[in-house]
């Protein structure tokens, strides 16, 4: 297979949410590959309060196709990637997100023990504001995001689905009575079988401003 060579802006314009796709499965090493990028997404934080389930066996995909109500893609798709946010893993132990940095020599200790207790402070902040979810769907989101444009450049086609009963994703995953994860986006990826025109965006007018928003009618 020759691997496609896309700019990221190439891969920003070409990509199409696309619904049906070819049985052939996703070589193991490039699967491996997009979702090493969907890992590398930013964070608030760098808390990582997302983690990625890849569905790929028949149960689990037939499961996600009862979950988002028939919708072809998790039938047709060899992989579904489902974003799960964590908005309570601020709490745990992130000894290893410090030990990482320091490792890496982007962090020394001073740093860290101020970074630290920012990022518990703001976090408490936003549990009493009762945005820890909001949050944490937002750093899945960018994941979910890289790995569309990802795939994109890997000749993968992807679809990101709203569509779906969150307690059914949650069935399927095997976290049902989690009730401190919060299903943020599915990703269905595979080989596209059909071809989608691009539907275009609003005349730029209408979602784009300069220092003040400032809609006209
Ligand atoms: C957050 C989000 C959720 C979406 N959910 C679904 C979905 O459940 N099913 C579906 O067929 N398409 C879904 N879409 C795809 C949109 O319909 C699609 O992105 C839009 O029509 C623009 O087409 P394009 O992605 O090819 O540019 C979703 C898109 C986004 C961004």
């Amino acid at each position: 297979m020759t691997k496609q060579t896309l700019s990221v802006a190439e891969a920003i314009r070409t990509r199409r949410t696309i619904r049906h796709y070819r049985p052939d499965p996703i070589p193991e090493t490039l699967l491996d590959e997009l979702l090493d990028l969907a890992l590398e997404a930013p964070s608030s934080w760098n808390l990582q309060d997302r983690s990625i389930v890849a569905v790929s066996s028949p149960e689990g995909l037939e499961g996600l196709t009862w979950a988002a109500g028939g919708q072809p893609q998790p039938n047709e798709a060899p992989v579904v990637l489902v974003f799960v946010a964590e908005p309570q893993l601020w709490r745990d132990d992130n000894a290893d997100i410090y030990d990482t940095a320091r490792a890496s020599g982007a962090w020394n200790d001073e740093f860290i023990t101020w970074f630290a207790g920012e990022t518990r402070a703001f976090q408490e902040s936003l549990d009493q504001r009762g945005l820890l979810r909001e949050y944490a769907i937002k750093d899945a989101m960018i994941a979910a995001t890289y790995v569309m444009l990802a795939a994109t450049e890997m000749g993968l086609a992807t679809s990101p689905m709203n569509g779906w009963d969150e307690s059914k994703v949650k069935k399927v995953l095997g976290i049902e009575d989690r009730d401190d994860l919060a299903i943020a986006l599915m990703v269905s990826v595979g080989y596209s079988d059909e071809e989608r025109a691009h539907p275009g965006r609003r005349e730029r007018h209408r979602n784009l401003f300069f220092d003040r928003y400032a809609p006209s009618s």
